[in-house]
């Protein structure tokens, strides 16, 4: 055990994702639980600049662990990226007493994060932050799983699903635009749940011939009469690609980008308990006096990882799902 944590700040900051407010709950709860006061910043690493906080107590958490979106709200704050920003956030740190912040969100909160608290250490004193990686495009390099990606990924099936039902119908081509920054998780694991025509994802280099046109025609000598083609926000616009089966295949799609409804939601399961896991773990390792650490998935497992070195880490992309969406999408019948 280190020294005895007294007070801790929790925050949510970058894009939200479905399973921020059961993290936030964890956090919360498992501190309170502890003896710890539990202080809420809001708006991410702004309001650490402003002073924009609010007390939590383990009734301002009740009945969030089914909402989407963040209690505390969140943010992109530039100003924190200038030395002179994280100046101001620190003089709130030390005029609220926090011996620590917990921080859920993305690559750029745990760059914040370390930035933060090397920063306070340049100054002689001490913050331990610690990490909880939730963003529905699952692209960070030290975890194999994000809070949010799962529900993500439900909401997009459950629109694409519903799509399916008219282009079928009217015997359609429809081109979906899904999120995902510059990663094709989400757009793989979609394109795979709701049996795909194509997929089109950043990690692999596109080639329209082989990647839309043959599989739009194989599924139509097949006998289909409407087809799916899922596109990753990163591989490429919707709308062009839309233009492009138009002119080189003849057949006139629709587009349909969900946007943002994919980061909005009541978490699922696996979001929710992965989300109180993070949480619990986050507090517990501020607990052993650890700080810069990241909660994370490595090998199927939960466990902290020094942030520095996180921040350098990849994780492969697993192109097996793609040759799974290949054999049983497009190998056999070409039927989605
Ligand atoms: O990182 C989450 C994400 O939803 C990405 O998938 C998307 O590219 C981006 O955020 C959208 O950002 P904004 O909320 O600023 O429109």
């Amino acid at each position: 055990m280190g020294d005895k944590i007294r007070r801790i700040g929790v925050l949510t900051s970058g894009g939200d994702a479905p399973g921020m407010n059961a993290a936030v709950r964890a956090v919360v709860r498992t501190a309170i639980g502890n003896g710890i006061e539990c202080i809420g910043i809001r708006r991410g690493w702004s309001g650490l600049i402003n002073s924009d906080f609010v007390r939590l107590d383990s009734t301002s958490v009740s009945h969030i662990i089914n909402r989407g979106g963040t209690i505390l709200y969140t943010a992109r704050c530039e100003e924190f990226l200038d030395p002179a920003g994280r100046d101001k956030a620190i003089a709130t740190c030390k005029l609220l007493g926090l011996d620590g912040i917990v921080a859920i969100g993305g690559d750029g909160t745990f760059r914040g994060a370390l930035a933060l608290s090397r920063q306070v250490a340049e100054r002689g004193q001490k913050l331990d932050v610690i990490g909880i990686p939730a963003t529905i495009d699952n692209d960070i390099g030290c975890s194999y799983y994000t809070i949010g990606f799962d529900t993500a990924c439900n909401t997009a099936i459950e629109c694409i699903d519903k799509l399916r039902d008219t282009m079928q119908s009217h015997e359609r081509c429809s081109v979906v635009e899904v999120m995902g920054r510059h990663a094709g998780y989400l757009a793989l694991y979609v394109g795979t749940a709701v049996g795909a025509t194509a997929v089109l994802i950043p990690e692999r280099p596109v080639d329209f011939e082989r990647d839309v046109v043959d599989k739009i025609r194989r599924a139509r000598l097949a006998g289909t009469t409407h087809y799916m083609v899922v596109v990753a926000e990163g591989a490429g616009s919707a709308f062009e690609i839309a233009t492009r089966i138009h002119d080189e295949i003849g057949i006139d799609p629709r587009v349909t980008v969900p946007g943002h409804i994919q980061r909005g939601g009541a978490p699922s399961a696996r979001d929710r308990e992965t989300a109180s896991r993070m949480g619990y773990m986050a507090v517990q390792t501020l607990m052993e006096g650890k700080g810069n650490r990241i909660i994370a998935v490595q090998r199927g497992r939960l466990g902290d990882l020094d942030m520095e070195e996180a921040l350098t880490m990849t994780k492969e992309f697993d192109m097996s799902l793609y040759a799974v969406l290949e054999a049983v999408t497009n190998g056999g019948s070409s039927r989605f």
